[in-house]
């Protein structure tokens, strides 16, 4: 494998960090009509790069799908397999099942748009089964970069039921790992913050029921 060392980072990333993090969030309404550039996507995944790894091992691979036939077979699948998660917790068969105002209003949307999301990326990996803990750093990187880039994402899974199709869609040999396959595109509409936690609540402080300071 080639390596490279970049230590400037690309002039593009300049949104201070602070307001990359705490403005990130789940992007399901896609721009069709606002293409994404490839010099984007490489900055996107520069970034990725850049993300720990047990021992360095650095598993993570990026398959990024942009021929348009592609994301419409692909699309057709991950729709499928948004239902058949849904089949599987709830036994949900359509969208009269989906409860009014529920969580899954906005997700169910994004299956039926999927197929046409600008680009779609498929977190991957090789070798080791146990990877996830070494390929989630980078696609939070990706996440973060694509945010400062104004681009919107989301992370998103599959199901087993589609998994042998998409590899083969995509060319992808048995023994790389599937991870969660993240949609990009600029956001369509205007999103609010997100709603989280907050740290005092989730933290303990030197022992389980410890409580820190800033509590
Ligand atoms: C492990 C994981 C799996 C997810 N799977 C899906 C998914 O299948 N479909 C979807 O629309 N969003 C999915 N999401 C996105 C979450 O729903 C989203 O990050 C969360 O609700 C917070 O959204 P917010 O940042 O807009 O507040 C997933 C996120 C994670 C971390």
């Amino acid at each position: 494998m080639s390596e490279m060392i970049h230590i400037d980072p690309p002039p593009e990333l300049d949104m201070a960090i602070g307001e990359v993090m705490f403005t990130q969030r789940a992007i399901r309404r896609l721009r069709h009509d606002k293409p994404v550039s490839d010099e984007s996507l490489r900055v996107i995944l520069e970034a990725a790069t850049k993300a720990p790894s047990g021992g360095n091992s650095q598993p993570a691979r990026f398959l990024v799908i942009r021929s348009r036939d592609k994301l419409r077979a692909f699309g057709a699948l991950y729709h499928e397999a948004w239902w058949a998660k849904r089949r599987d917790e709830f036994g949900w068969t359509g969208k009269s099942d989906i409860p009014q105002g529920s969580v899954y209003e906005m997700p169910a949307r994004l299956a039926d748009e999927m197929a046409d999301a600008p680009v779609v990326v498929l977190a991957l990996s090789k070798g080791n089964a146990n990877a996830a803990s070494s390929v989630f750093p980078g696609v939070q990187n990706l996440l973060l970069a694509a945010r400062a880039l104004g681009i919107g994402s989301v992370l998103t899974t599959l199901h087993p039921q589609v998994m042998e199709r998409v590899y083969a869609l995509l060319g992808i040999p048995q023994e790389v790992h599937f991870h969660c396959c993240i949609p990009l595109g600029y956001p369509r509409g205007r999103f609010g913050p997100t709603r989280r936690f907050p740290a005092a609540a989730i933290t303990s402080w030197d022992s389980w029921d410890g409580v820190p300071p800033w509590a």
